[in-house]
């Protein structure tokens, strides 16, 4: 598995590949890659004849008191996992590679509605800081077709968004959560649990079915649910930043045009920030 760490390398590489007619896929991680991430790669393989997986812990997406420093880096195990399902190349560029002028003065992609609402509202600049880097992993790769996961439905929105406004010819594509098989969502910052609070943390899952099995039955008291979530999570010991129910569309309240609803929630468990979203029906 050929390990590109420079733009110049990469680009030697895609470059060859484009000219044989070959159709490129990102998918842009920030490493420390589990069975959620190699979903991606398998989703991306069915689609094109090439992939690349990007890995860069991005600075510019951490608050300052946000885990940037001790974020996993486990490359060489990354890299074994990546060649098992077959992608082709690997960009792992420094920090210096992606952001060569300095981070404080750097150009930055700012959405002033999406990026500041639910996880927006409680991490400060950090959308920006996706939208920035991965409109660079975009114009660095310059694939046909880029894939995350719907975890962060957030992100996925936003990024599909960042696409369409400023006509970037990728076409961004979610791929659903892939879950333990307690329910957890799968996530790099899992590894934060300790083991007691791992069996609690399938909660968080439980309570979005829960609120979605009342949409479902009719209720349409989002507040009540919400509150009702809320407080089942803080009895288990999770210090919840949200649960709301949005149009799936828009993020935004849901309303009377509302076609499809999206359950959303970020909750703090000991030493890990957990967000998980579920669809739901609406009776
Ligand atoms: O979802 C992630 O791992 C990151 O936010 C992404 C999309 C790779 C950008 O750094």
């Amino acid at each position: 598995m050929h390990i590109a760490h420079s733009i110049d390398d990469l680009r030697k590489i895609t470059t060859g590949w484009k000219q044989q007619g070959e159709t490129i896929a990102l998918v842009p991680t920030m490493g420390n890659l589990h069975s959620g991430h190699l979903q991606l790669v398998k989703a991306a393989r069915e689609q094109h004849t090439k992939s690349v997986v990007s890995i860069f812990v991005n600075p510019l997406q951490f608050g300052p008191d946000e885990d940037f420093d001790s974020y996993p880096r486990t490359l060489s195990a990354d890299a074994e996992a990546v060649a098992d399902v077959g992608a082709d190349l690997i960009f792992a560029p420094s920090v210096a590679e992606m952001y060569p002028d300095g981070q404080d003065t750097h150009v930055e992609v700012k959405l002033p509605y999406l990026a500041n609402l639910l996880c927006g509202e409680h991490r400060p600049g950090h959308f920006d800081g996706v939208g920035t880097v991965v409109l660079k992993l975009f114009n660095i790769v310059q694939p046909h077709s880029a894939f995350f996961g719907e975890k962060d439905f957030q992100q996925l929105l936003l990024l599909k968004t960042i696409s369409r406004q400023l006509n970037v010819p990728v076409d961004v594509q979610g791929v659903p959560t892939v879950r333990a098989d307690d329910g957890l969502a799968l996530s790099s910052r899992n590894q934060y649990l300790t083991a007691a609070e791992r069996t609690i943390a399938p909660l968080l899952q439980t309570t979005l079915q829960t609120i979605a099995t009342a949409l479902a039955a009719g209720n349409r008291n989002y507040a009540e649910l919400e509150t009702a979530g809320i407080a089942s999570l803080r009895k288990a010991g999770f210090e919840p930043d949200y649960i709301q129910v949005r149009d799936a569309d828009t993020l935004a309240a849901p309303s009377d045009t509302t076609h499809h609803l999206r359950i959303l929630a970020a909750a703090r468990l000991g030493g890990a920030r957990l967000i998980d979203n579920i669809g739901a029906a609406r009776a």
